[in-house]
């Protein structure tokens, strides 16, 4: 018998893939069809301390390898959001993780505690969106004091599962996952979009994004996930949710391999429908199956041996 059933911390999953944060919204009827359609976890959009209209359109381009967007963190009120994600922890068959992000350290734990009270299975800090500036201007995640100083504060005003989210657009992303661990974080998740780059239209000579720079997702940042999860997995003991650029079963076999305990797929949704959550667990267990592999344990981390 293959075992694809995944673990992070207390909680177990039916199979190790996550629907990340953003792809799909934050309305329970979104996050259950996704759970109908095989994901192990569902992530909310990232919740916000106030209602935000995000970037002007278009927000979101296809590029060669994936897409490139700056949607910059739209979402309803925080008493809207946490009517929607009571009903979304209520309703779904498989774990909720509730993505949530502020502007300052303070808004982190002020939206945390609300945000915990809907009781989900986790709450994931997001301090890596590249398309918005926190009070110091640049995401918290991109140093290790600001991610540390957020993971106390989170930690401080909940007492739900933590989960810390990274970005790759560090010169050591060793330095920032050790320091949230160190700080409390029970979980990291990585890696947030790349970048940011930007799309040029030839035509009218113009950036194609209204907000010119957007974060890059999809296949082509694959291999810099993979590293990040690789050097996260060197540095730390708390479980990492691995994600860039998964689009198949072998993707995913990679992303274990390099130390993930479980997987988010993102991009390959917006492109190929939910229905690619058991397409990848389909695939990752033939892959299991015929390589003699019987539990995810033999395979987590193995790229390090
Ligand atoms: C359109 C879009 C919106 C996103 N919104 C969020 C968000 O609200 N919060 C967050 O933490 N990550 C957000 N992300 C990042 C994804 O959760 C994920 O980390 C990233 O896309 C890499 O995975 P992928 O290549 O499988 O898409 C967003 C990504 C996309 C493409």
């Amino acid at each position: 018998m293959t075992d694809i059933r995944a673990t992070l911390r207390s909680v177990s999953l039916e199979n190790p893939t996550v629907l990340p944060a953003g792809i799909l919204g934050i309305t329970a009827a979104s996050l259950k069809r996704v759970a109908a359609s095989g994901a192990g976890a569902v992530t909310t959009k990232s919740i916000g301390p106030q209602r935000r209209e995000g970037h002007k359109n278009p927000v979101v381009v296809e590029v060669n390898g994936g897409l490139l967007n700056s949607v910059g963190l739209s979402c309803p009120s925080l008493e809207e959001s946490i009517e929607e994600l009571t009903s979304a922890v209520k309703e779904s068959r498989v774990p909720v993780i509730a993505s949530f992000y502020g502007r300052s350290i303070d808004e982190f734990g002020l939206v945390a505690a609300q945000v915990s009270k809907a009781k989900p299975d986790f709450i994931e800090a997001n301090i890596s969106c590249p398309n918005i500036e926190d009070e110091y201007g640049k995401p918290f995640g991109t140093d290790h004091r600001f991610a540390a100083a957020v993971t106390e504060k989170v930690k401080d005003s909940s007492k739900i599962p933590l989960i810390v989210k990274l970005t790759p657009n560090v010169p050591d992303i060793k330095v920032i996952a050790a320091a949230v661990e160190e700080a409390g974080a029970d979980c990291i998740s990585a890696i947030n979009t790349l970048g940011p780059g930007m799309l040029i239209d030839l035509s009218s000579g113009k950036p194609v994004l209204s907000n010119r720079f957007g974060g890059m997702s999809g296949p082509a940042v694959l291999p810099v996930a993979v590293r990040c999860v690789y050097e996260i997995y060197d540095t730390v003991d708390v479980p990492i949710i691995g994600m860039g650029g998964i689009q198949s079963g072998l993707d995913a076999v990679q992303m274990l391999m390099a130390g993930a305990s479980a997987v988010g797929i993102g991009t390959a949704v917006w492109k190929r429908g939910p229905e690619v959550f058991n397409v990848v667990s389909g695939e990752l267990t033939r892959f299991m199956q015929v390589n003699g592999y019987r539990s995810l344990k033999d395979l987590i981390g193995r790229a390090h041996q």
